[in-house]
């Protein structure tokens, strides 16, 4: 039996991509140090160790006998980095590492990143595809992007099969809503659902795309399973429905039937405007398809929260450089 090692397995991606490799009949360890993940999210099938992704006895101990690693741990907060650099890049930079050498020590076969399209930064053009030169504008979009560089060396050294993938703006079921700092369509819910305005950085008109998870994974499972793309960097998402912040807020509104209307704060430094990513290497590599529309994707959202029942926002990381740059609704808990 196959046997996979995920990273992050207590989070939203590597819970529902433990839960696919578990239906095809994997074997699953697991790792979480629940600094943003749920024991609730973990099938029970997985041989589940909590462990801090630094350490690297334990990555070592515990990946023995894995074919496959997956790693999807991470802080994975892109605004908030740049005033919590230190331990964003930790875990961002520092953990791939120790996963990483756990890796070669272990010999696996292939190893899948989970990157982020902050690799792509600043662009003078839309949508990003991956061959363009990375130019991230936040600690945690260069956290990522050297994290793909040293596992590219590591990797063809140790004859390690690798691909990057590059999801963004995920959003469904199991996806933290408690945290301030990151997943916009989650926190806009949990506000919702409370009654809550919800606030929205700078005019709203920031443009994104939203990939139901179900559409990753499908995806996710592809690049764990097929033996072809070793090397390959891949965008993972939709490139057919661009929304603004505005529209998002609008549909969760309509879906919520929602009365108020957003409080419109200072723009977030850094924040790139416009940022969308092409499918075309996911459609011709992966079999990338959109079955859920946006809409579909945040009404399963508010079903699961509305399920779970609305939480306080957690505001478990510390500010590291709090100044007049650091956004308010973080420095006074405003969220
Ligand atoms: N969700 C998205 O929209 C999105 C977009 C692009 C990239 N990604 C990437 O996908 C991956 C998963 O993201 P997610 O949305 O599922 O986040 P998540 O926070 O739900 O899951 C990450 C998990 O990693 C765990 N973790 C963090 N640091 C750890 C450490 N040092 N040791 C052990 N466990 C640790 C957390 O407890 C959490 O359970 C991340 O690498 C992220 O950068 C996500």
């Amino acid at each position: 039996m196959t046997k996979i090692f995920i990273t992050g397995v207590a989070g939203f991606l590597g819970s529902h991509v433990a839960d696919r490799m578990l239906e095809l009949g994997y074997e699953v360890v697991g790792v979480d140090n629940l600094v943003g993940g749920f024991m609730e999210n973990v099938n029970p099938k997985v041989t589940f160790y909590e462990a801090d992704c630094n350490d690297l006895e334990a990555m070592k101990k515990y990946m023995k006998g894995c074919d496959i690693v997956f790693h999807a741990a991470c802080t994975a907060h892109d605004g908030f980095s740049l005033f919590s650099p230190y331990y964003i890049t930790k875990n961002t930079f520092e953990n791939t590492m120790s996963v990483l050498s756990a890796a070669a020590y272990n010999k696996v076969n292939k190893f899948i990143y989970c990157s982020s399209m902050a690799r792509y930064g600043k662009q003078p053009q839309l949508p990003y595809t991956e061959d363009m030169e990375c130019m991230p504008v936040t600690p945690y979009g260069v956290a990522k992007y050297s994290s793909e560089l040293v596992i590219k060396q590591v990797c063809e050294l140790n004859n390690i099969n690798y691909t990057i993938l590059v999801p963004h703006n995920i959003i469904g079921p199991r996806q933290n809503y408690s945290d301030p700092f990151r997943n916009v369509a989650a926190i806009m819910i949990n506000k919702m659902l409370k009654g809550e305005r919800p606030i929205i950085y700078g005019d709203g008109e920031q443009k994104r795309t939203f990939s139901f998870v179900g559409d990753c994974i499908s995806c996710i499972e592809k690049a764990i399973t097929l033996d072809n793309l070793n090397g390959e960097i891949i965008n993972i998402g939709p490139d057919e429905e661009f929304v603004t912040i505005n529209q998002l807020f609008n549909e969760l509104k309509d879906i919520l039937d929602f009365k108020g209307e957003p409080i419109y704060v200072k723009d977030r430094p850094n924040e790139v405007k416009l940022a969308t990513c092409s499918s075309d290497k996911a459609r011709k590599l992966l079999g990338y398809k959109t079955n859920t529309t946006l809409r579909e994707g945040l009404e399963e959202m508010v079903e699961d929260i509305k399920n779970k029942g609305t939480k306080d926002f957690n505001y478990i990381y510390e500010i590291e450089i709090n100044n007049d740059k650091t956004p308010d609704t973080w420095k006074n808990k405003l969220i």
